[in-house]
């Protein structure tokens, strides 16, 4: 005999067209489905029965809706169960809507009213066709990792609509709880927020707070030592914990897994990214000075060189008044640029084959048009994909615009902000290198002392700590030291290392003999280094494959190139 409450029709109350429905609304308005208490559902009983006739309408739509795509078959249905029970249901519709058009997926959202409340909402997917078989794995990944601390979510594997409609809640299935899903980072009340790394020797939990985090995080140690994946799980914490999202300037395309798993964009999937290296600068000509510091540092310009390209930097803003230049219009003025004497010359000539290579081929690609998406405004994690780009200069450039970018939309957020983005820069010797200490502070130098005010922390990875500069040594307050690979990097670290007391007398041997995975941590206002076991993320991080990459771009074209 079925339960007592088995036997009073149910009704399916709400049949969510995610995608529809945020079309239909006005932008910027939160979904946000709260689910009444069981009271309020039965006094609202007499109005039910005509919702589930309109529902039943809706479910008879959806599914010649799927049909029409490819048949009675085509759903993938997950269960949403709370794990905490306690407490009254919100689910976040916004949340799940993000990871489906991140995997390019449709979906549904299904709940059933019972006369003792509401059941557990199942999400209802659409399987895409063979081609979009990854999407479908990405999308379960995505809605656990971002859902799972909350909710558990239960594959009921492949099912049709009239089988989703005569699903019946279990005996003893906990009502909807209360889903708080994820905070801006604004709103983070936690006296000391903080996330995990990993564990010590004695088991206990290695934290780092979040306000450390934003003074600057240095992850060292040989390749294969762990580094990407340490970045890995520290941007994952912070953003499903805090909401707090990641900017990857992904060298190797190693983090498109992640990011979309967590349900994030890659940006670039298409060739690369590109971008107008002097966007912003007709509207702000006092900028001149500051592209020409990233012009100097990016291509490593000598004063001479530097002279001629503020020079013609300035002309190629009169010429044309009100419109940003490109780098082809520098070029252009520096190749009319009189020189003054033979050795300016020599300068120019020098200058013009240093520019060349930004002006075609590659650097066509890359540095001209501007389709990048604004940076200060991306509340989701993100992949820059710079494995493509050949030309470390190219690169180069590519991220220390990035960087200002970074860091102009920082400043507009104002002093004192807590951590707002995290930004991961892979090769950081390239970006912040020893040469600074030579020559003065680079212009990334000086962002990286500032950046800390307005909310902004850089994760900062290299294989060669003794070619990063020290200012970016001393502007971190956070060292994880994976095993090293040369004694060069071990005499820069060493005082970091002096007070290591974990039962080894030699810290030498300690930092060579480290595991992947395993790392001696350096925070500031700790009075010694801890040796820690980095706990992997929970996602699968595991790059998706260029066909995937496409397939996605594809789907969701807005959504991963950003333009
Ligand atoms: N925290 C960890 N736990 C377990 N295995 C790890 C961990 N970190 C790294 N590894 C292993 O080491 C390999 C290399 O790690 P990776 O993060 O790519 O190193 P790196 O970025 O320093 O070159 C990974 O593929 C993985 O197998
Ligand atoms: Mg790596």
């Amino acid at each position: 005999m079925p339960e007592r409450g088995e036997n009073i029709p149910y009704f399916l109350v709400a049949l969510v067209v995610i995608n529809e429905l945020r079309k239909r609304l006005a932008h910027g308005v939160q979904l946000s489905w709260s689910l009444p208490p069981e009271t309020l559902l039965l006094a609202a009983m007499p109005i039910l029965l005509p919702a589930a006739l309109v529902a039943g309408l809706l479910a008879v739509l959806a599914r010649s809706r799927l049909r029409g795509r490819g048949g009675e078959g085509a759903l993938h249905a997950y269960v949403l169960t709370p794990r905490d029970s306690r407490s009254k249901a919100e689910v976040d519709v916004t949340l799940i809507h993000q990871v489906l058009e991140a995997t390019g997926l449709e979906g549904h959202l299904i709940q059933r009213l019972g006369s003792s409340g509401p059941s557990a909402p199942i999400l209802a997917v659409a399987e895409p066709g063979e081609e979009g078989a990854i999407s479908a794995k990405a999308a379960l990944s995505a809605l656990r990792s971002v859902l799972g601390r909350e909710l558990e979510v239960v594959d009921m594997g492949r099912r049709t609509w009239p089988d989703l409609l005569r699903y019946r809640r279990k005996r003893g299935t906990p009502p909807t709880a209360k889903l708080k899903l994820r905070l801006p980072s604004s709103e983070v009340d936690h006296p000391s927020p903080a996330v995990l790394l990993g564990y010590d020797a004695g088991r206990r939990p290695v934290r780092l707070p979040v306000n450390l985090i934003s003074k600057h995080v240095l992850l060292m140690g040989r390749t294969g030592s762990g580094k990407s994946t340490t970045a890995m799980a520290l941007c994952e914490r912070l953003w499903s914990d805090y909401g707090i999202p990641f900017l990857v300037l992904d060298h190797h395309n190693e983090y498109t897994g992640i990011v979309t798993r967590l349900g994030g964009s890659v940006v670039g999937a298409s060739g690369g990214p590109s971008l107008n290296v002097f966007k912003g600068l007709a509207s702000n000509p006092q900028g001149v000075n500051i592209y020409v510091e990233v012009l100097r540092d990016a291509l490593n310009l000598t004063p001479s060189q530097t002279f001629i390209v503020h020079r013609c930097l300035s002309s190629a803003l009169r010429v044309s008044p009100g419109e940003d230049p490109t780098l082809a219009d520098l070029m252009d003025e520096v190749s009319e640029y009189r020189e003054r004497s033979g050795p300016e010359m020599e300068s120019k000539l020098a200058l013009l084959r240093k520019l060349e290579p930004l002006v075609e081929g590659e650097g066509r690609a890359h540095l001209l048009v501007e389709r990048f998406p604004s940076i200060s405004e991306l509340d989701r994690p993100t992949s820059i994909l710079l494995g493509g780009v050949e030309s470390d200069t190219v690169r180069d450039l590519l991220v220390h615009i990035i960087l200002k970018r970074v860091y102009d939309g920082a400043k507009a957020w104002g002093l004192g902000t807590p951590l707002r983005q995290v930004v991961l820069v892979e090769e950081g010797e390239r970006v912040l290198p020893t040469i600074s200490d030579e020559r003065g502070a680079t212009v990334t130098d000086k962002m990286l002392g500032e950046l800390r005010k307005f909310g902004v922390g850089m994760m900062i990875v290299t294989q060669a700590p003794h070619a990063l500069s020290r200012s970016a040594m001393r502007n971190s307050a956070i060292k994880v030291i994976h095993a090293l690979g040369s004694p060069r990097d071990f005499q820069i670290l060493k005082p970091l290392l002096s007070p290591l007391r974990d039962g080894e007398n030699d810290p030498a041997s300690a930092i060579f003999t480290l595991r992947p995975g395993e790392a001696v941590v350096v925070v500031e206002g700790r009075p010694s280094p801890v040796r820690c076991a980095v706990v992997p993320p929970s996602v699968d991080a595991t790059p998706i494959t260029d066909r995937e990459l496409a397939i996605l771009a594809q789907l969701a074209p807005s959504f991963h190139t950003l333009e």
